[in-house]
């Protein structure tokens, strides 16, 4: 049980492809030489950028996931990360793309790069389709970013609220309607 809230449209799917098809040529120059790129999803809220970014992806591409957990349910970060899944594949000597939904406090993904360079890949770079750089804690930044958002709470496109609203095919922005 959450306040009630409306969702109102920040990025639309429109927008969304068009950035994709721009990161994906960056990328694709930038592992040109590899012989097959392993592309990690961070679980859950990924899912569906790096559905689209491999879709997009003229390469060859292994599709790994990674559960790293810091938000549970709640709306701020413990700033505890932990892995609750971990890769199917080794990945020393191997390409790397990591792929996450949104940097926010940037602990997540600060604690997985650290992780995953100790593998020893041969090259390890990051995408993340939202940055919210205002709440940065961490000293990480996405080799590629899609859109620099502010501070605002931001669902759909694979985010959650409370679980909820991963399936809007949108980058939406929660208003609450009980009050202010
Ligand atoms: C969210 C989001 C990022 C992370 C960003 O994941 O998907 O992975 O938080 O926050 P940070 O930069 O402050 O670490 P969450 O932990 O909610 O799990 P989920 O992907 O399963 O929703
Ligand atoms: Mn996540
Ligand atoms: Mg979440």
């Amino acid at each position: 049980p959450t306040r009630p809230y409306v969702i109102d449209e920040m990025i639309s799917a429109k927008q969304i492809a068009a950035r994709i098809e721009e990161l994906s040529r960056e990328i694709a120059h930038e592992f040109s030489d590899t012989d097959k790129l392993v592309v990690v999803g961070l679980l859950r809220g990924s899912f569906v950028f790096i559905a689209d970014l491999v879709r997009e992806l003229d390469l060859a591409v292994e599709v790994d996931f990674l559960e790293a957990s810091s938000y549970g349910n709640a709306m701020e970060s413990s700033r505890e990360v932990k892995i609750l899944k971990d890769l199917r594949g080794a990945i020393e000597g191997r390409d790397v793309l990591v792929v996450e939904d949104i940097v926010d406090t940037g602990h997540t993904l600060f604690h997985v790069i650290g992780l995953l360079k100790a593998r020893k890949p041969r090259k390890l770079r990051t995408i993340a389709l939202l940055d919210k750089p205002s709440r940065r804690e961490a000293p990480i930044k996405a080799d590629w970013t899609g859109f620099e958002i502010p501070d605002e709470f931001v669902v759909g496109y694979g985010i959650d609220f409370a679980q909820r609203n991963r399936n809007l095919p949108f980058i939406g922005k929660v208003r609450f309607t009980d009050d202010g």
